[in-house]
């Protein structure tokens, strides 16, 4: 298992050109199988959790390969509507494959893909949906079966606006028998950006980024070459850590609208981050100033996946600093980690108080989950001496070589063992 080993201590400053978002990709991969067509998705991150994603479709019958950043995938053979337990359970996103194989084959069955280091997880929103869409359900030995041979379009309330969920409901619907809508969607980029697609594929879909999704099923789809969103997080890690750390970089190719949250929250600390176009820049020379009170909530709310990186900018704020995770019921793994460096922080339920430290010291850590890793990445870059973060194969599943962008940066960290 590979580790970064990190001097920290210098600031960072360059430009990053930000690729298309994980969390676009891999519900626009998936929803592919929804054509015979041969599809292109551009601009793609070399990162595992697409490699995964290629590799459960593969199980399905589909030709997919990345070429430079180009997803290429043939779907006119994938005809399989099971995703093996081991594969399933190694990437969660994968459950995003039931509503496009229902579409498609009428039939699907997944592993249950169990909780990971940041929540349970459940799946009863996506379960709950598909039922009333005339999907019946079995589960047993942790595998769900579904037959979808009576699927179809169906008024849907959902009982939180999840991100999965919503996803999964437009891809079963989109070539469904009538109409489907669905209240209380999810609102995020990501969501905007698969109804985009599946529009590019020929599929009705209108609403999406907004309380309600409308869907007119039609009876086939065509392939589409489609440039995802860029990934707002990744920006949004970047911007964190010249924060932190001190310095003056630049994410280009990104949406700034997509990153509101975040920046509103910087223009409150004594680093405002500057917008032209489709770059912003952030310029940071001074200690970060604390932030009273950071709440994740679902978009267009402070997003979840900047929760660790901000607690990082927290730690070596002046002043106390509190985080209510709403979102997830256990990222606060990373807490243990930071401590270890110095880090001044406890822990009640969902709430965490920080009180911030000049500087934290290097120290030996473990990568707890993606962005919780990425955020240890971010506190060795500022921190006094050297740092190792363990178990990087976490942060590869959505940093394309984190270890080479901050290099380019500036920052001394390199890849050992
Ligand atoms: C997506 O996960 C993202 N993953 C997550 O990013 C992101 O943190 C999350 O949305 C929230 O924005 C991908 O898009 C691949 P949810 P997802 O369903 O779909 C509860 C990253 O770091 N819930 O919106 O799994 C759930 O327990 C990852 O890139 C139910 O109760 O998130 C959680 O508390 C981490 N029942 C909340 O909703 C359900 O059926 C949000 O989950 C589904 C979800």
């Amino acid at each position: 298992m590979s580790k970064l080993l990190i001097k920290g201590g210098r600031p960072l400053c360059g430009e990053v050109e930000i690729k298309a978002a994980k969390n676009a990709v891999l519900p626009i991969l998936a929803a592919t199988l929804l054509t015979e067509d041969r599809c292109e998705i551009l601009n793609v991150p070399r990162i595992t959790d697409v490699t995964n994603m290629m590799r459960i479709m593969r199980g399905l019958g589909s030709r997919v390969a990345l070429e430079g950043e180009v997803l290429s995938v043939d779907n006119r053979d994938a005809t399989g509507c099971s995703v093996p337990t081991d594969l399933a359970k190694e990437l969660r996103s994968s459950f995003f494959l039931l509503g496009p194989m229902l579409a498609k084959t009428k039939r699907a069955a997944v592993a249950y893909p169990g909780g990971c280091d940041i929540g349970v997880r459940p799946i009863d929103i996506h379960l709950k949906g598909l039922c009333e869409m005339g999907v019946a359900i079995e589960e047993s030995h942790g595998i769900i079966y579904c037959d979808g041979t009576r699927l179809h379009g169906a008024d849907l309330v959902l009982d939180f606006p999840s991100v999965g969920a919503t996803e999964n409901l437009m891809m079963a619907a989109v070539l469904a028998k009538g109409k489907t809508r669905i209240t209380g969607a999810a609102k995020e980029p990501e969501i905007v950006d698969l109804q985009d697609f599946l529009v590019s594929m020929g599929a009705k879909v209108a609403g999406a980024g907004g309380d309600r999704i409308e869907i007119e099923g039609v009876t086939k789809l065509h392939g589409s070459v489609y440039t995802p969103i860029p990934d707002r997080i990744v920006a949004g890690t970047l911007l964190i850590a010249a924060a932190a750390c001190g310095g003056d970089v630049t994410v280009s190719r990104v949406c700034p609208d997509h990153l509101d949250a975040l920046l509103f929250k910087l223009n409150k600390s004594s680093c405002v981050p500057r917008v032209n176009g489709d770059k912003i820049t952030l310029k940071c020379d001074s200690r970060p100033r604390h932030f009273d009170r950071l709440e994740t909530q679902p978009y267009p709310g402070f997003p979840t996946d900047l929760q660790s990186q901000m607690m990082v900018m927290m730690c070596v704020s002046e002043g106390t600093s509190m985080i209510v995770e709403n979102i997830f019921e256990t990222r606060y793994r990373i807490v243990r980690e930071l401590t270890k460096m110095g880090a001044r922080i406890t822990v009640r339920d969902r709430t965490a108080v920080i009180r911030g430290v000049r500087s934290l010291e290097g120290a030996s850590v473990v990568a707890g989950d993606l962005r919780g890793g990425a955020a240890l990445v971010i506190a060795g870059l500022g921190a006094e001496g050297y740092t190792t973060v363990d178990d990087v194969c976490h942060i590869e599943r959505g940093y394309d070589r984190i270890e080479s962008t901050f290099a380019l940066l500036g920052g001394e960290i390199e890849r050992i063992g």
